[in-house]
């Protein structure tokens, strides 16, 4: 197994939360902003963004998992549901990493069902080429080409989660 130089440095990486973060805080300005991060992955690029948004706002989190390794099972499993009331909120779903769609697709469908004030969603990073299933994302961090990656929260067998910047994941045989 090995992870390479970085495909996202620290700098660039930073630099990017902090674009997004501007541009949810003034979009989120004299609004209810409830920040759901999606667990585990973006455990750390959520707590980076929640401390630039400049609104206050309240926070809760999922957690589910539809990764079995590198290939998606494509089956979501719930862990975790968000505990906040939701119909006075405006939600903003805080994710990773979109490959297939699939597990944000199903969580975007559970939260709708609650009936919140209104619904958005922030992904760090996009795989589009991979995309099943169309997901509206509102902000997005970086598009990156069908590759595997890791570090900043993002894990290949739930390992690499804590390097500070992005890498690419090569499977040696
Ligand atoms: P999806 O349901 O196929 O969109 O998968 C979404 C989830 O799979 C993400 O939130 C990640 O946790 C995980 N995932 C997808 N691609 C990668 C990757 O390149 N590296 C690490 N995890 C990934
Ligand atoms: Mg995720």
């Amino acid at each position: 197994m090995v992870v390479g130089k970085p495909f996202l440095t620290v700098e660039q990486i930073h630099g990017k939360v902090k674009e997004l973060a501007d541009v949810i805080s003034d979009e989120y300005e004299g609004k209810n902003l409830l920040a759901v991060g999606i667990l585990k992955g973006a455990f750390i690029f959520f707590s980076d963004i929640v401390r630039l948004i400049r609104t206050p706002l309240v926070v809760d989190f999922l957690i589910a998992s539809s990764y079995v390794k590198s290939d998606s099972c494509g089956e979501v499993k719930m862990h975790y549901d968000i505990r906040e009331d939701v119909s006075d909120k405006d939600v903003l779903l805080i994710d990773d990493i979109v490959d297939t769609g699939i597990t944000l697709n199903y969580l975007r469908e559970r939260v709708l069902m609650k009936a919140p004030r209104s619904l958005r969603i922030c992904a760090f990073l996009d795989k589009a080429d991979r995309r099943q299933v169309a997901v509206p994302l509102d902000y997005v961090g970086f598009r990156i080409p069908n590759e595997f990656v890791v570090g900043y929260g993002l894990d290949f067998d739930n390992k690499f989660r804590n390097l500070p910047y992005i890498s690419i994941f090569k499977k040696t045989a």
